[in-house]
C-alpha cells in the first residue's frame, strides 16, 4: 500500500475507534477535561471572533467556546462524534465533518484554532500544520494541547518486556514539536509541559479508559485469542513494578500546551 493510502486507512480506523466511543467518552475523559480547561487562560478577550475547534469530539469545549465567541465551528473526522455533538450542544455551532490534513475551510478565515488533545493523532503532522496555518488569518492563534513522548511510559515498558509489538502510539518529543511549529510561517510564543499522573485500580481500568477515549486503535489490532490473554497477563505482572504503596496503578500523561501565532507574511 502506498504511504499516503496507509495514512488514510489509519485515519479511518481512528475515526471509527473514536466514533464507537462517542457515548462513553464524556464520562472517561478526565484528562481531556483538565487539559482543555487549563487552555482557557490563553483564550483571546475579544468576542467578535471566528473560532475553529479542531477535533471537537463530543463538543464539550466547542459548547463553552460558543458561549463567548461570535462564530464557532466544530470540525471532526468522526461522524458519530459530530452526531452526538449536534444533538447535545448549542444550536449556533456549525459542525463540519473533515480531516485536519485537508480542512474544508477557506484560506485566512479563522481568528483562532482551539485544539485539545487531538494533534497526537495527526500523521503526518506537518501536513496538518500547513493546513492549520492556511485557514488561520495572519496574526491568528493556534491554542493546543497534545501528549508528548513519555506518555504511558509504564504501559509501554511493561509491554516491552513481553513482546516487540507496538502497543502505544508514538508521541512526538518537545523538540520535534518546536521544530515543526517554529518556521517562516509560525512561531510558538508560549509553551508548557507537565506530567499528569492518573490513578487506576488495575490495568483493566486503565485499558477501559483508553478504550472509552477511543485511544486504543493500536492496542486492539494485536493480542487476540489465547496467546493474547497470556501476554496481557504477563504485561500486567510487569506493570506491578510501578504500583504505588496504596496498591494504585499510576499512568503518566505528559501534557504539552502550546500557543502558536501565524506570522504576518
Ligand atoms: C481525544 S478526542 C478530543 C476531543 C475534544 N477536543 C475534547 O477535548 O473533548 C480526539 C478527537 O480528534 C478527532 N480526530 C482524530 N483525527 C482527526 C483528524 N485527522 N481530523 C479531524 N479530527 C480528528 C477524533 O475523532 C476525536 O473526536
Amino acid at each position: 500500500m502506498p504511504h499516503s493510502e496507509q495514512e488514510k486507512t489509519n485515519r479511518i480506523k481512528i475515526a471509527k475507534s473514536f466514533g464507537s466511543a462517542s457515548k462513553s467518552y464524556d464520562v472517561s475523559a478526565r484528562l481531556q477535561r483538565y487539559s482543555g480547561k487549563h487552555l482557557m487562560t490563553w483564550l483571546p478577550n475579544r468576542h467578535d471572533l471566528t473560532v475553529l475547534d479542531l477535533g471537537s469530539g463530543t463538543g464539550f469545549f466547542t459548547d463553552l467556546l460558543a458561549g463567548t465567541y461570535k462564530q464557532v465551528i466544530g470540525l471532526d473526522i468522526s461522524i458519530e462524534m459530530l452526531k452526538f455533538a449536534k444533538e447535545n450542544r448549542k444550536e449556533s455551532i456549525l459542525w463540519v465533518e473533515g480531516d485536519a490534513h485537508k480542512i474544508p475551510l477557506q484560506d485566512n478565515s479563522i481568528d483562532f484554532i482551539y485544539s485539545n488533545l487531538v494533534i497526537q493523532w495527526f500523521e503526518p503532522l506537518d501536513e496538518a500544520i500547513t493546513e492549520m496555518m492556511r485557514v488561520l488569518k495572519p496574526g491568528g492563534l493556534l491554542i493546543f494541547t497534545t501528549l508528548v513522548d513519555g506518555t504511558l511510559h509504564e504501559l509501554k515498558s511493561s509491554w516491552a518486556q513481553v513482546d516487540e509489538d507496538q502497543h502505544v502510539i508514538d508521541f512526538k518529543t518537545v523538540n520535534e514539536l518546536n521544530a515543526l511549529f517554529n518556521n517562516d510561517k509560525s512561531t510558538i510564543i508560549e509553551q508548557k509541559c507537565q506530567d499528569i499522573i492518573l490513578e487506576y485500580q488495575n490495568v483493566i481500568h486503565l485499558a477501559r479508559e483508553l478504550k472509552g477515549l477511543g485511544a486504543n486503535h493500536l492496542a486492539e489490532k494485536k493480542n487476540r485469542g489465547l496467546s493474547g490473554k497470556d501476554k496481557w497477563f504477563k504485561m500486567t505482572e510487569h506493570y506491578k513494578d510501578f504500583l504505588e504503596p496504596d496498591g494504585i496503578y499510576p499512568a503518566t500523561y505528559r501534557l504539552f500546551s502550546g500557543l502558536v501565532v501565524k506570522l504576518n507574511h
